[in-house]
């Protein structure tokens, strides 16, 4: 389809959050004379409605997260928001004035390209802000859960950082699919993790972690790990023997080493890595079957609207800097038009 550069009124500069350096949050500022983006070939341009704040935007601003751009950059990469353009060679495009949720670089600005493959469209009757999270917190979760975690009714399920923007998400799932939910939290949250339906919200640094966790549990069947270094022996030694499964998406509190020794004589447990753009890209049916059921979920009132804190783009390097603190609860956003 022919790009109309004048489509909508599109503006040629933006406002945007530009990333300087890969010296963290404090990097990043506002521009509002950023070059509007053109899509590429199986792009679209969006104008985005809101964008998601998320802890792999804090690892990019450090570069430590894999594959992340090199400085500088626009920074974001979640948004949901209104296509204005679509760009060549985009296979059952959605219609121009349609609303979608997902991922593509450069989503901390008034407009961003997206991979067309990897939009969803908006559920109908859901704000752009209320869209969010779809695919980078419920999608994640429920990987995490599902055909990674093998969750069954009946099974205790340990959650770290439960009240985050995936934690949420994967204790409302949890409880949905029959599990007891043990989660660890600070303890300002943990009112938060109890009201989605955990049986017990633990503060994760307390020293008899896993002693407590073991105590109330007998051994977990799954942990969901996104804390790393500062939860992962905690994770390994709760977890049942041989059937007990750990799903690792992330390492917010740093990096956590495991030999092939540990494995065979100190943790016989299954370990399992997961990222879930790779995941959509790698293994596309069970990315799928995913999404179907991220369907059923909205379908059956499981999954609600979110209710993301929403801020103004300007204070995004502030929002950053709480999200890497560990000071935030939930799921939290920009509008780049206030
Ligand atoms: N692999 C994937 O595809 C994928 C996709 C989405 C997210 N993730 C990962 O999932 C995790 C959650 O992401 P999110 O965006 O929803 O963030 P989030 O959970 O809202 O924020 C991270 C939370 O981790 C906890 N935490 C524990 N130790 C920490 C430390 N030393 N520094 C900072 N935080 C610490 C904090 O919760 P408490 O204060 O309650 O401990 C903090 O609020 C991240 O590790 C992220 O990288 C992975």
């Amino acid at each position: 389809m022919e790009i109309n550069e004048q489509h909508h009124g599109v503006e040629r500069t933006m406002r945007a959050l530009v990333q300087h350096s890969h010296g963290g949050p404090k990097d990043q500022s506002l521009t509002t004379d950023q070059r509007r983006p053109t899509p590429g070939a199986g792009e679209y341009l969006i104008r985005v409605g809101a964008a998601g704040v998320n802890f792999a935007d804090v690892m990019q601003t450090r570069g430590t997260y894999a594959g992340g751009p090199q400085a500088p950059y626009v920074a974001g990469f979640e948004a949901a928001g209104e296509i204005v353009a679509v760009g060549p060679e985009v296979a059952d495009a959605l219609e121009v004035g349609a609303h979608v949720v997902g991922a593509g670089p450069g989503a901390f600005a008034q407009y961003m390209t997206m991979p067309a493959a990897e939009a969803l469209a908006v559920p109908s009757g859901w704000t752009d802000a209320e869209a969010l999270g779809l695919v980078l917190n419920w999608a994640t979760a429920l990987a995490a859960l599902k055909p990674l975690g093998e969750v069954e009714r009946g099974d205790a399920v340990l959650i770290h950082a439960a009240a985050g923007g995936v934690g949420q998400a994967a204790v409302r799932l949890a409880h949905h699919y029959g599990a007891r939910v043990i989660a660890t939290a600070s303890p300002a949250k943990h009112g938060t993790v109890k009201a989605l339906g955990a049986e017990a919200v633990l503060d994760s640094t307390r020293p008899d972690l896993t002693a407590e966790i073991t105590r109330l549990t007998g051994g977990v069947d799954l942990v969901l790990e996104s804390v790393g270094r500062a939860t992962f022996q905690v994770s390994l030694a709760v977890t049942q023997p041989f059937t007990g499964r750990i799903v690792v998406f992330g390492a917010a509190s740093g990096n956590a080493g495991l030999t092939t020794h540990d494995l065979v004589f100190t943790h016989p447990v299954q370990v399992k890595g997961l990222h879930i753009g790779t995941l959509a890209a790698a293994a596309p049916s069970i990315y799928g079957e995913l999404l179907a059921e991220l369907d059923t979920l909205i379908a059956a009132g499981v999954y609600l609207p979110g209710t993301p804190q929403v801020h103004p783009l300007s204070e995004g390097p502030a929002v950053l800097r709480e999200l890497e603190a560990g000071r935030t609860h939930g799921k939290h956003a920009l509008d780049p038009w206030r």
